[in-house]
């Protein structure tokens, strides 16, 4: 069975707390909030003051979604604001800090994630591997939600799985972008087992049933 983690970029940001509390009355699995820098991608979101806000009124796990350069200068922070599962991006420093910054979240009794931009390959996890609790394969560039599916990570998502059957079988494949009733079947079928959506759970005519759906 898949989990969906619904991102709050599609929300409305005036009624925030009305849709974050919806999110769970729809029997989403995970809470999932983009923190973008305006460096590391060219969007600006939200930051520590609203992670923290939201915790007062999620019981849900909060799924963090860093997409700013350097993340370890924040990691702490994030998660001492309330994110139970944080995710870095492989291409936003080196890897000697990119594996600091791993371990300095699971020293913090959170559990931690690493992400991989389209254009970045499979191989490129390697090192992280035995270091993450998750991996995120990004279906888009990051930034922006409502963008399209890209078909061909698939196969990026099936390497991934292949090779953490071998070293790391606990460890869960995420995908965020572009998910959506017809997308998510194909992203499922391919190993992912936490789907992130934004624009498709908000845009549903009936959520509850869009999550039941992914939920399969
Ligand atoms: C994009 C973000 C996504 C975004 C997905 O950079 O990481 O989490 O909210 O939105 P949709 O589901 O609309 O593609
Ligand atoms: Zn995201």
């Amino acid at each position: 069975m898949a989990k969906i983690s619904a991102s709050i970029l599609s929300a409305d940001f005036v009624n925030l707390e009305r849709d974050v509390r919806s999110i769970g009355q729809t029997g989403a699995d995970w809470l999932h909030v983009d923190v973008m820098d305006g460096c590391f991608v060219p969007n600006i979101t939200i930051g520590l003051p609203v992670v923290k806000a939201l915790r007062r009124v999620t019981g849900l796990p909060m799924d963090v979604h860093l997409m700013i350069d350097r993340p370890i200068r924040y990691a702490r922070q994030f998660v001492e604001a309330g994110a139970d599962w944080l995710t870095i991006h492989i291409e936003a420093d080196t890897q000697e800090n990119n594996l600091a910054c791993l371990d300095l979240i699971r020293s913090l009794g959170c559990k931690a994630a690493i992400a991989l931009k389209p254009g970045t390959p499979a191989q490129a996890a390697e090192p992280y591997l035995q270091k993450c609790d998750m991996i995120l394969v990004m279906t888009v560039e990051p930034g922006f939600g409502g963008q399209s599916f890209m078909e061909p990570m698939m196969d990026k998502l099936k390497a991934l799985r292949t090779r953490l059957d071998r070293v790391n079988p606990g460890c869960i494949l995420q995908v965020d972008g572009g998910v959506d009733a017809r997308t998510q079947a194909l992203c499922k079928a391919n190993g992912a087992e936490v789907l992130v959506t934004g624009s498709a759970y908000f845009k549903a005519s009936d959520r509850a049933a869009f999550v039941k759906a992914i939920q399969a």
